[in-house]
Formats: C-alpha cells, structure tokens, sequence
C-alpha cells in the first residue's frame, strides 16, 4: 500500500515551529511534539523534567494513570507559569478500570491527583476486550460535560476503531499507537486518516533503538542531524503527532531541534523502506489484558 505523505507545501507552512500544532476532528489544536513521561518518576524529578521541557518550548505532555507520576505533572503544570490554557495535557484510563467499569471515577481521580479542572486530552489506553465500548461511552460523557477538551483511544486496531464506530455516537479524536520506521502500519495509518481521527505515535524512537540503526544514521548523517531527529522528523512528514521520552536535558532540547529542516521526499520513502512490522512494545492484538 502506497504511504500518504503530507503535501510539501503542507509540512513546510504547518510545521515550522514547536507551537505549531495538528488540528483535530473537533477543532482543538494539539501540538506536533509533546514529552512522553513513561518511566519518569513522580515528584521532583517529573516535574523538573516538565519545566525544562516547557522553558525550551514543549507545550504537550503525555501521562497515563497507570505511569503513576500524573501528581508530578499537576505540579509541574500548575508551577510553571505558563496559563493553563497554553498547556495540552493527555493522560489515559487504565485496563483495571476499564474491567471494573469504572472509568469514570478513574477519570475523576486522575483530575484530582493533578489538581487540574479538565485535561486536553483523554484516551482509553488500551483496547481491553468487551470493555472498550463502555469505557468510550464514558468518554463521551466525560467530553460532553467539557472536562476534556478532546477524547480518544490508544493501541485501537482498524478492527477495534470499526467497533466503536458501530456502536457510539462520536469517532475518537486521536489514536495513539506505537509507530516508528520499523513499525508503520500502512492499513491503520489510511484508516485513521480517512476517518479524520489523528494519528499519535508512541515509542517514536524505538525505546532508544531508533540510534542504532544504520539507514537511520546515514540518513542523520546526510542532515547533519541526530538519528533522533531524523526519526521526529519523519513523523510530523507523516503527518503523526509524535510524544518521544527524555529525562534528560540535553536530550529533550535535541528532540525538538525538528522545526529547521526538512527530509526530501526520497528520504522519507528510504525511512518507509525500513517497515517489516516489528514492535518494542505490546501488541493489542495479543496484549494480556
Ligand atoms: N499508549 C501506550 O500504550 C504507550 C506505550 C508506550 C509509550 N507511550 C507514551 O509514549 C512515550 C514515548 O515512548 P517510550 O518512552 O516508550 O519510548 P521512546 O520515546 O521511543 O524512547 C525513549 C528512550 O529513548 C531515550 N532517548 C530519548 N531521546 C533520545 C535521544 N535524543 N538520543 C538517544 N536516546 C534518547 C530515552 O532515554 P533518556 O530518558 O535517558 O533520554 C529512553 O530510554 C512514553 O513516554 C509514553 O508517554 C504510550
């Protein structure tokens, strides 16, 4: 299947900066780049992690109830200076929840562990079976009360998105699912932009394997970039919102040092070249939930 990359002119007007932003489905603006907070442990070191990242520019943070540092990113957003209403905060409802049909308490505590009065975001994390339509319909009623200014899902199959579609009133916003070069999904990919829901990727970088591997480097080479870069880059030419980890200083200002070049489109199709389906990450279709 051919790969939809963004027209030129698109990428180059829509993605020069790291306030530049996707607009999603509803209107919402969500920022290309944000901070993935997995693993970083809650208290100061989150939240000094966050305020780095807000002083070099990021204005998007990715957290999860099941990340267990959701206090840390309060803090750190409610510390930092910036209103509130400059920040795009996504956190997600976890599998436990979603079992014990409680997803919208999950989503209350969530609030009241960051002290915030609505997220920008808000995702079913994973696609747990018989429980995903359920959790989306809370979703729904979470969306309808205006205390997450958008709503979507995470790790969702074409096969699991024509669920919901079948059985709720509103198609998610957002999809966040692992995807790098080694990992495009093409099938997903068109799915969810025919149906106007945006694509997020998560372990952008490989988990840090991104580094190691040679086309990667010749390519960063030829840019006089970092692999990391290249990869990021790639991503927003896709068109995919992209959430990469650092706890490191340095490293999250090099992540987001993307807005100043631009791969041709001969290299995006050698980066597409690398795709043979292999995942660091689970796989939803055989998760244990
Ligand atoms: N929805 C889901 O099911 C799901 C699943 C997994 C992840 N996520 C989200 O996606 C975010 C990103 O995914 P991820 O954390 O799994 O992996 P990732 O962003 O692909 O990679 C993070 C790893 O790469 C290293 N790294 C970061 N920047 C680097 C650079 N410039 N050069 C070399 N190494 C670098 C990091 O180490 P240092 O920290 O030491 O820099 C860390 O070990 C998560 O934090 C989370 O928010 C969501």
């Amino acid at each position: 299947m051919t790969l939809q990359i963004l027209p030129f002119q698109l990428t180059l007007s829509h993605m020069r900066s790291l306030k530049d932003h996707a607009t999603l489905s509803n209107g919402v603006n969500m920022p290309w780049l944000g901070l993935g907070v997995y693993l970083i442990p809650d208290g100061p070191p989150i939240v000094d992690v966050i305020h780095h990242a807000i002083d070099a520019g990021y204005r998007s943070i990715d957290t999860a109830s099941f990340y267990q540092n959701e206090a840390g990113v309060g803090q750190a957003v409610n510390t930092c200076g910036l209103a509130r209403e400059e920040l795009f905060v996504t956190t997600k409802v976890w599998n436990d929840d979603l079992r014990q049909a409680r997803t919208l308490d999950a989503f209350e505590e969530s609030l009241d562990r960051m002290q915030l009065d609505y997220v920008d975001l808000y995702l079913v994390h994973w696609p747990v079976p018989g429980k995903f339509v359920a959790a989306w319909k809370a979703l729904e009623e979470i969306y309808e009360r205006g205390r997450a200014k958008a709503i979507g899902v995470s790790n969702f199959t074409v096969q699991h998105l024509e669920v919901l579609q079948q059985n709720s009133e509103m198609i998610p916003m957002v999809n966040q699912v692992e995807f790098h070069p080694y990992l495009i999904q093409p099938r997903l990919k068109a799915f969810c932009a025919q149906k106007n829901i945006q694509l997020e990727a998560w372990s952008p970088l490989m988990q840090g394997r991104a580094m190691n591997v040679p086309t990667i480097q010749q390519v960063a080479e030829k840019y006089g970039k970092t692999p990391a870069q290249i990869v990021l880059r790639w991503d927003l030419q896709h068109g995919v919102v992209t959430i990469p980890k650092s706890a490191q200083p340095a490293r999250i200002i090099e992540n987001a040092t993307i807005f100043d070049f631009e791969l041709s489109e001969e290299d995006m199709v050698v980066l597409d070249g690398l795709d043979c389906g292999q995942r660091v990450g689970p796989d939803p279709e055989d998760f244990v939930f």
